[in-house]
């Protein structure tokens, strides 16, 4: 009997099952965005609340970084919130400024009744801008084990069964800190994952000491959003949809990873490139699937399908054209490939690229204002981009919009 089998028949098949999802799931290469939503929903689940935020420490305050509201929210729908840009400074001031300060979790049953000797207010500027009423608030530092403190988690409105809004329970009280420790370890792991990968385009394509990597976080993140809108109006299930967004978001910001083997001379031409100068451009498409060649994680997968299709068009007159597999650049035949023969994950890169591309300045081109943009991606609906891809993105504009919003280009990139 082999050790496989002999686990079997300890415990039931479907139970060995699980406990491999969950440790797949400790395995996955997770973008900080899929982190943080993880981290709320079990915050949420373990104390009833229903809406929370975490910030994340950076350069000394603490940015907002992730939101729940099931109130506020369309439920599973694409929302713009999470993308809001903004920052608390550390200090008495507020709530989450009070807890970095303190070191301490803080419980509040009724923010608009707080006793007079806090010295914190609660700023209900944004109840008012949302519509929404915040009574109870359990908020949390999240430190790491080595004590170094990472962000605040705010969970806001705990509901008793009745559905009711409550103060948070003792139960709460004592587990949410317990989590706080493993959050604060997920957080710097999603950091760091999100940090490595801007190295490596860093590296691979923009050989630019002061580009802050902005560019391709907008790809990432409109690529995931319209994944999202996709797999609403598709019914896809909730857990699937957040691992393929999860992986879709960080397959895109590799989209263009292939421009390692183009030479500065050409990528970074001031002006229009010549025929043949495009021809050596179009290889980075293939550059760049062969960098994922070996296929050993959906997330090399992914990202080989994106790199390798992302130029492709909808009627089929796009490149590198069709090929099997990767091949040598000398025995490259392309044959044009089309609608449904491109992925997926590259038919929605394709519209993030272009529409982020048209909207930000290139060494070739200044940046187009939005609707502009919007007018070309609307006629090129149905011939360079997926009619269904077309139609999620307009439905997701606000979204969009957000995402434009927090990673702008930073103004020391030299103009021309
Ligand atoms: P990129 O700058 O990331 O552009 C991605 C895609 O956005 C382009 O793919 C194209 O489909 C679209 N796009 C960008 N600018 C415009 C525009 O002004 N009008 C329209 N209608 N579409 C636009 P494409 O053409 O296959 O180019 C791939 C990459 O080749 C570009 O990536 C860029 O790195 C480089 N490239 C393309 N044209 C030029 C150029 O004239 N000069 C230089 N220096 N590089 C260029
Ligand atoms: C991108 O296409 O998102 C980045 C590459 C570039 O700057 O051309
Ligand atoms: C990953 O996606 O990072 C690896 C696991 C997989 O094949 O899904
Ligand atoms: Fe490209
Ligand atoms: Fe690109």
């Amino acid at each position: 009997m082999t050790f496989s089998d002999s686990l079997y028949s300890q415990y039931s098949g479907s139970e060995i099952a699980l406990m491999m999802k969950r440790i797949e799931e400790f395995n996955y290469l997770q973008d900080i965005d899929a982190i943080l939503d993880k981290i709320l929903e079990e915050a949420r689940q373990l104390s009833g609340a229903e809406a929370g935020s975490i910030f994340i420490l950076e350069d000394g305050a603490l940015r907002f970084a992730y939101v729940h509201n099931d109130s506020l929210f369309r439920k599973d729908a694409a929302n713009a919130e999470i993308y809001f840009d903004f920052s608390v400074p550390i200090d008495d001031q507020s709530i989450v400024g009070y807890v970095a300060l303190s070191g301490k979790p803080l419980v509040i049953d009724d923010a608009y009744r707080l006793p007079a000797d806090r010295p914190y207010t609660f700023n209900s500027d944004y109840d008012k801008k949302a519509g929404y009423l915040t009574r109870s608030v359990l908020a949390v530092p999240l430190y790491t084990f080595h004590g170094r403190l990472t962000g605040v988690m705010q969970l806001i409105n705990a509901k008793d069964e009745n559905g009711g809004v409550g103060p948070f329970s003792k139960k709460a009280q004592d587990l949410i800190p317990l989590l706080a420790g493993n959050a604060a370890v997920a957080i710097d792991r999603g950091t760091m994952n999100r940090e490595m990968i801007l190295r490596m385009v860093k590296m691979a394509e923009l050989r630019d000491p002061l580009e802050t990597g902005a560019h391709v976080q907008r790809v990432g993140a409109y690529s995931a959003e319209i994944y999202h809108q996709w797999a609403l109006k598709k019914g896809i299930g909730t857990q699937k949809k957040k691992r393929t967004k999860d992986l879709i978001r960080l397959a895109a910001m590799l989209h263009d990873v292939g421009k390692v083997g183009i030479p500065d001379t050409i990528l970074k031409k001031p002006g229009k490139l010549t025929e043949q100068e495009f021809d050596v451009i179009k290889l980075h498409t293939i550059y760049g699937g062969r960098l994922f060649m070996n296929r050993s994680s959906r997330l090399d997968r992914m990202s080989m399908q994106i790199a390798l299709n992302h130029h492709e068009k909808w009627n089929g007159t796009g490149y590198p054209g069709k090929i099997s597999d990767i091949v040598h650049p000398e025995d490259f035949k392309p044959v044009s490939k089309k609608q449904l023969e491109i992925p997926l994950p590259a038919r929605i890169v394709a519209l993030a690229d272009v529409y982020d591309a048209l909207t930000s300045r290139r060494s070739y081109k200044k940046s187009w204002d939005q609707q502009k943009a919007l007018d070309i991606i609307a006629a090129e609906n149905g011939q360079h981009f997926d009619p269904e891809v077309v139609a999620c993105f307009f439905e997701i504009l606000p979204v969009i919009s957000a995402i434009q919003n927090k990673f702008r280009d930073s103004d020391t990139i030299s103009s021309n």
